[in-house]
This record gives structure tokens, C-alpha cells and sequence, in this order.
């Protein structure tokens, strides 16, 4: 079981074979995970649960070291997370969706962002390590040399997206991302902190997406952020859903070894 998974063996673990997990209707493959990770990463569809046991089996008898998936678990319904508990995922933590109406309030462009296409590879690194409480890592599992990979590639990877844009004020980044007419706020991070700059940012964010006529901004955070959560609610977001956020990582200590 993962208990007996160390950090080496992140670091050992053999990169993606390419595989055809096309047969899964539980688990959908997250190459962007997987890729950071070193090895294979699922998200559960969790309409499909019923199926998720075929799915874990079929994927146990694919001689894979090491796997892992996560799930996102809607509404404050426990049987859903017992039912996946059961099934060896551990509860991680919760996370809140917000959602604001840009178009209804009288909001100003914010002078000071500027919008960036590329960043020094140390201001990314110093991004990448700023995260503390999401949902990576609140995994004591998962090593922190790993959680900094994902955000440098995610951070990298977001000049690259045609719907994503970064914005930068002072030591602060954001990048929203349009999907179909709603604009996600992907990622917000400053680096010094409790200066106003983040709630400046979102407040540029908001007013950008009311002038583009774009109805609807959404951002989701752990329910622990309360810094984040202070930023979107001092913008006038509101609570839309809560989701209980689940990992599960299978480890065949033989085959890795
Ligand atoms: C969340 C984050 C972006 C906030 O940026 P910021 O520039 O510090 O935010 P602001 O200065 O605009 O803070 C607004 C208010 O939120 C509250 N707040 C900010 N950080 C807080 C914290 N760590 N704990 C409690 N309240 C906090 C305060 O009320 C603050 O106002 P005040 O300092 O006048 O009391 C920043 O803390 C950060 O980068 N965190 C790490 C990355 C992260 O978690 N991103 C969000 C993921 S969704």
C-alpha cells in the first residue's frame, strides 16, 4: 500500500509506458499529472463510480509499479466519500467554488497589471514554491520537490494556452483561463504577502471580464485558504459549490524496488 512509498520513489519512479486506458469509464488519464508525477494519474468521473473497481483491478493487473488518481467529490453527500475511503482513497480536504457576475458591478482596470508573455525561470520557482495549502500539498504524501514541478510546469505551460492569459503586479501573478463563456481563475499567487496586491489582481481580473462582456468568473480554493478566500469575497464572489477532494496512489513495492 502507499504508506511504504518514500520519496525516492517519486524520483525512481519509470516514466509513462504508453498505455491505452481507452476501456476505463471511471478513470479518465491526466497526462499532466502523470508526466509530473512519473507515473500514471487518473481523475475519477464520479458518475461512473460504479465502475471504478473494474477500472482499479484492470489497472492493478497492468504490471505498473506505481499509479495513482484523485477524485472530486461534489456536495457535502459523506456516502460518496465513504464509498472511496472504502475503496483505499484518502480525504484530503474541501474545496470552495466562488462565482461573481462582473457585468452587474461598476468595476475599474487596475493601472499597475501588466500582462505578460513569458517569466524568469527563478520568479516561477519562487511561485511554484509558494503554495502551502492546496490540495498537493495537504497530501503528506506527496513530496514537496514534486508539488514545485507541477506549478513551474503549470506556470510554464500557461503562456502556451490560446484561452490563458498571466498577469503580473508586483510580486504578484495571475492567470485566468476562458472556458466556453466563463472566465476560471487557474491560479493567483503573491509573493509578499497582506499588501493588497491580490485583491487587486482579482478586482483587474473582474473589471477585464466585465468590459470583454463576460458574464460569469469562477474560482475554486481549499476551504482552509483564508487568505484566498478573503481576496474573492472582498470582490464581491459568492459561494457556489463545495467539493470534498480525494487521492488514492497504489504502490507494488516488488515491482518498483
Ligand atoms: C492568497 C494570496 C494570493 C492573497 O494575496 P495577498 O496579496 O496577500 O492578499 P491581500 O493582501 O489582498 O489580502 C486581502 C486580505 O485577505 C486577508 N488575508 C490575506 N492573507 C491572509 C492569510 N494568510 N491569513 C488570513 N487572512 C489573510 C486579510 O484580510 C487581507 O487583508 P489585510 O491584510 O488588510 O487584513 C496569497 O496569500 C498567496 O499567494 N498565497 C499562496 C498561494 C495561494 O494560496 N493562492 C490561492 C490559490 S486559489
Amino acid at each position: 500500500m502507499w504508506s511504504r512509498l518514500s520519496v525516492k520513489h517519486w524520483r525512481k519512479a519509470p516514466q509513462n509506458k504508453v498505455q491505452d486506458y481507452s476501456s476505463f469509464t471511471a478513470l479518465t488519464h491526466l497526462p499532466f499529472d502523470s508526466e509530473v508525477f512519473g507515473f500514471p494519474f487518473f481523475r475519477l468521473n464520479t458518475e461512473a463510480r460504479e465502475s471504478l473497481s473494474r477500472d482499479l483491478e484492470s489497472l492493478r493487473n497492468l504490471d505498473l509499479p506505481v499509479f495513482g488518481c484523485d477524485a472530486k467529490v461534489s456536495g457535502l453527500d459523506n456516502s460518496d466519500v465513504r464509498y472511496l475511503q472504502e475503496e483505499g482513497f484518502v480525504h484530503v480536504c474541501d474545496q470552495v467554488t466562488f462565482e461573481a457576475s462582473p457585468t452587474d458591478s461598476d468595476l475599474r482596470l487596475d493601472g499597475g497589471v501588466t500582462e505578460l508573455k513569458n517569466l524568469e525561470p527563478m520568479s516561477i520557482a519562487s511561485h511554484a514554491n509558494n503554495f502551502k495549502k492546496d490540495r498537493l500539498s495537504l497530501d503528506s504524501r506527496i513530496p514537496s520537490d514534486t508539488i514545485s514541478r507541477f506549478y513551474s510546469k503549470w506556470i510554464e505551460n500557461s503562456f502556451s494556452f490560446p484561452n490563458k492569459a498571466v498577469y503580473a503586479l508586483e510580486s504578484g501573478l495571475c492567470i485566468p483561463q476562458l472556458k466556453k463563456d466563463i472566465l476560471k481563475i487557474d491560479l493567483v499567487s503573491v509573493l509578499e504577502k497582506r499588501k493588497g496586491v491580490g485583491t487587486r489582481l482579482i478586482g483587474h481580473i473582474l473589471a477585464q471580464a466585465s468590459e470583454a462582456k463576460i458574464s460569469r468568473v469562477e474560482v475554486t480554493t481549499e476551504s482552509n485558504n483564508e487568505g484566498a478566500i478573503n481576496i474573492y469575497t472582498r470582490n464581491g464572489f459568492r459561494e457556489k459549490a463545495r467539493t470534498s477532494c480525494l487521492h488514492f496512489f497504489h504502490h507494488d513495492k516488488q515491482k518498483s524496488d
